[in-house]
């Protein structure tokens, strides 16, 4: 039995809903949505914390334009508040190089970095994820017990049949879909949102494709005014907002 596991329930305890953000391809919105999704939570008054999980490549401080800024230690580590998210990444710890860890590495900086980090009291804690259904996806599952899934896809037939893997492999484990949202949409067709609604998930939102959102990178106030973030709004009325 590793200590540590008992220590992520107490650190925890005070976090109203975990929610990892995740997808089964690459490069489909997973950060961005993470990351527009936790500001616009905060600029409600929301209290909110973000946690990228990609060790392979963070990225949400990069979409935030979270720089300058570091997690002090006191009891744990405090992480630093930005724009009214508290934010903790690997890349903390990392720093810029390149990250040499083979699976076991990883589950053990995850359950370090959840069990050292101290949260305090969240409303909402959001995970980005790396691509896939891999280690770090299994790792969440079994750590964070109350964790629920918010799917990311684009109009793709080829990320749709990795959606459709992830959904079914989250319904075995029995973990909760918040429901799927289509990243990237340039053509008003609803066959996504039929294919997910067959598989039983809830279908959340449509996000355009933004030409504005390469802009908007690392700018805070630039991402809140964007057209990803307004879609993003929308899908507050089925989140069952506390
Ligand atoms: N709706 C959109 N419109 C335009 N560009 C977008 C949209 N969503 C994401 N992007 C862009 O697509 C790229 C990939 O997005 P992002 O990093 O969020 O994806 P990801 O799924 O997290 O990728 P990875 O799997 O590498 O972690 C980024 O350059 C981002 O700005
Ligand atoms: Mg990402």
């Amino acid at each position: 039995m590793d200590p540590r596991l008992t220590i992520i329930a107490h650190r925890l305890e005070n976090v109203g809903r975990l929610i990892a953000v995740s997808g089964g391809k690459g490069g489909i919105g997973k950060s961005s949505t993470a990351s527009i999704l936790s500001l616009s939570l905060a600029k409600m008054s929301y209290r909110v914390g973000l946690l990228d999980l990609d060790f392979y490549g963070p990225s949400c401080h990069l979409i935030l334009g979270i720089k300058g800024v570091y997690p002090e230690e006191e009891k744990g580590i405090i992480p630093p508040e930005v724009s009214g998210i508290r934010f903790m990444s690997i890349v903390y710890y990392a720093e810029d190089n390149p990250l040499m860890a083979r699976g076991i590495d990883i589950s053990n900086s995850i359950i370090e970095l959840l069990a050292i980090t101290r949260w305090g009291k969240l409303d909402f804690l959001i995970i980005d994820m790396p691509p896939g259904i891999g280690d770090t996806t299994l790792d969440v599952i079994r750590l964070l017990k109350r964790i629920e899934f918010l799917v990311v896809t684009t109009p793709s037939k080829l990320a749709l049949e990795t959606v459709k893997k992830t959904l079914e492999m989250l319904k075995e484990a029995k973990v909760p879909i918040i429901g799927v949202i289509e990243n990237m949409k340039v053509k008003d067709s609803p066959w996504i949102r039929d294919e997910i609604e067959k598989l039983g998930v809830m279908f959340l939102e449509e996000i355009d494709f933004d030409t504005s959102l390469e802009d908007c990178v690392g700018d805070r106030e630039k991402l809140l005014a964007s057209p990803f973030a307004r879609d993003i709004n929308k899908i507050f009325p089925k989140l069952d907002l506390i």
